[in-house]
């Protein structure tokens, strides 16, 4: 059997040098370019990429030709971490391992770095809509959605909307699954938008991740509190300090553990559907294990 490393690993090198060229030539020189790419480049588990790889693999895509998605996907993941981490967000000095973006940069240039990822990532996604198939623009409309107030930037208000206060479950349910759920969900759907996946298996998929994205999230909770910042790579106990709304300020550790189970099992119910109709899941079921085992 393959180590989540292992696959981690192959994914890595599968996305890793398409980012290391999204601003090139002489633009390189700028400013703001320099502080998107120290984030961009910074390490990151690259979960979303690795996801859209394990997906595009399943459905049997070209690999070739998601890699400008899962870029763009990238990119849009590491501006929402440098305006999260920012004085007027989360306030945070420590992102993958490395002082962030406005520590090293000023918040200026943070600002702005973060607003050219998610440009920079359009730009792409419009080349990619520009070659005229279904598919390719479906999956960038998505992306966008995933990305704007229905997804990611809603999430982001609520959380910040919620601070210091007493929010219903039912609301930190809709704060997890935008922040974080809406990207995983898009990591997930573009290879099933690229591939014309039949729509039985595009919603397995679907609840698949949503499923993930909530797993993701209260994990992301419970390490705040739990996980060692050097393994880690941002600092710990937050969200406790920030009166953030989270499934473990909420219901403790030990609920939020518990309902974190209920996701991993509703991951694997949704993966035991697809190897029903014959597809390999064996290495998403490693990832999936390893994202609820995980300790960074
Ligand atoms: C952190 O995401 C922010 C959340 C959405 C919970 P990741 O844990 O994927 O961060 P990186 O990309 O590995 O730095
Ligand atoms: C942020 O959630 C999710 C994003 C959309 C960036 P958190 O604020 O909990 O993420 P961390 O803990 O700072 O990585
Ligand atoms: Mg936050
Ligand atoms: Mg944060
Ligand atoms: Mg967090």
């Amino acid at each position: 059997m393959r180590s989540a490393k292992e696959i981690i690993n192959e994914a890595g090198q599968w996305i890793e040098p398409s980012l290391e060229d999204v601003f090139p030539g002489d633009i390189r020189e700028d400013i703001t370019v320099k502080a998107s790419l120290y984030s961009l480049l910074a390490g990151g588990k690259r979960i979303r990429p690795c996801l859209m790889y394990l997906f595009s693999r399943l459905l049997g895509l070209d690999l070739d030709e998601v890699i400008p998605f899962a870029k763009s996907l990238e990119m849009i993941h590491t501006y929402s971490l440098i305006h999260d981490d920012l004085p007027a967000m989360d306030n945070d000095d420590l992102r993958r391992g490395k002082p962030t973006c406005h520590k090293a940069f000023g918040e200026g240039i943070a600002l702005l770095a973060g607003d050219n990822l998610l440009n920079r990532a359009y730009e792409i996604l419009f080349a990619e809509c520009l070659k005229g198939d279904q598919g390719k623009i479906r999956a960038s409309q998505f992306i966008a959605d995933k990305a704007g107030i229905n997804g990611m930037i809603g999430g982001q208000s609520i959380d910040l909307d919620s601070e210091d206060k007493a929010i219903d479950i039912d609301l930190l349910y809709e704060l997890q699954d935008k922040k974080t759920g809406a990207l995983l969900c898009a990591a997930c759907m573009v290879p099933c938008y690229l591939g014309g996946a039949p729509a039985s298996v595009a919603s397995e998929v679907m609840e698949y991740s949503m499923h993930l994205g909530l797993l993701f999230q209260i994990k992301d909770d419970i390490l705040d509190v739990e996980a060692d910042p050097a393994l880690l790579g941002k600092s710990t106990g937050k969200d406790e300090r920030d009166g953030k709304a989270t499934f473990v300020t909420l219901l403790g550790l030990e609920e939020a553990t518990s309902r974190m189970n209920e996701e991993y099992k509703g991951c694997l119910d949704n993966l035991e559907h697809l190897a029903d109709e014959g597809f390999d899941t064996s290495d998403l079921r490693i990832l999936t294990e390893f994202l609820a085992q995980r300790e960074y």
